[in-house]
């Protein structure tokens, strides 16, 4: 069977012009990278989720660059057709234009990325403008920025206020004119990532932003149901995969400690 072509930005600006919906996933490991990319996913990122969902941290603010490009390097051993995203991890571009260029460079040339995310609209043009320059291409990210989790006071929507809406759409516009190849739109109502969408040329990816985005993106373990207490309302588990590992995990422990396994049809025999 022919492999579809590699996605690369060229193709996901296509793709909104045909109005052809993208789909993205985060990965973080490269068996589950494997399996994502068999199924036909556009986008992988490698997200700053990674610190949540993999290591256990309360919120995405600890993770180290060091983290995504170990990260990154298995989800790219899978050399995905899907077009490979790095996140910009939290103060590794805030700080300064040499600090974030050097990070984004790190993302591509140690960890296999072939763009780089990073949150935040008008105050990181200097940032965005030279990572361009160096040729990686940019994602941006507005709306519910989880790296702004202190400053917005917790995990709020964004944008409910006209005032706060129109914001949102400059921000966007903002970034397209900037030269980002997409935004990821996050955490807002569902009329204003519409607004957003109508507002670009480049495509727009929600989440929690409702049907009106250019396309969709999920933490893979929240697709999964990996973790039952976490359940928002933008989240739509395609399988229950926390409920499963459980009972096997229960199904394991019964059977070793009642002798049932290992039985001789898992032994090895000399005979
Ligand atoms: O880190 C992440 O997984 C993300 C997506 C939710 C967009 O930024």
């Amino acid at each position: 069977m022919s492999r579809r072509a590699k996605v690369t930005v060229q193709t996901l600006a296509e793709m909104k012009r045909r109005g052809e919906k993208i789909v993205m996933l985060t990965a973080y490991d490269y068996a589950t990278a494997v399996l994502e990319d068999k199924s036909g996913v556009d986008v992988m990122l490698v997200g700053d989720s990674v610190g949540m969902v993999v290591l256990g941290y309360e919120n995405t603010i600890p993770v180290t660059l060091e983290e995504i490009v170990h990260h990154l390097k298995a989800v790219a051993r899978a050399r995905p057709r899907a077009l490979l995203v790095g996140d910009l991890p939290f103060m590794s571009y805030q700080a300064g234009v040499p600090d974030a260029v050097r990070n984004a460079g790190r993302l591509v040339k140690e960890g296999g990325a072939e763009a780089v995310k990073l949150e935040g609209g008008k105050r990181m043009e200097p940032v965005i403008r030279a990572i361009l320059d160096a040729a990686i291409p940019v994602m941006g990210h507005v709306g519910l920025t989880p790296q702004s989790l202190h400053q917005f006071g917790g995990y709020r929507v964004q944008g409910k206020e006209p005032r706060d809406a129109a914001l949102l759409v400059e921000e966007a516009q903002f970034l397209a004119a900037c030269g980002c190849f997409a935004i990821v739109v996050e955490g807002m109502p569902w009329q204003v990532a519409e607004r957003i969408t109508a507002a670009v040329s480049i495509p727009t990816i929600g989440i929690g932003a409702g049907p009106r985005c250019d396309g969709q993106v999920l933490v893979v373990n929240d697709l999964l149901g990996m973790n039952d207490e976490f359940a928002p309302r933008f989240v739509k588990r395609y399988a229950e995969m926390g409920k499963q590992m459980s009972a096997a995990f229960d199904a394991y422990i019964r059977d070793v400690k009642d002798g049932r396994f290992p039985d001789l049809d898992h032994s090895y025999s000399s005979e």
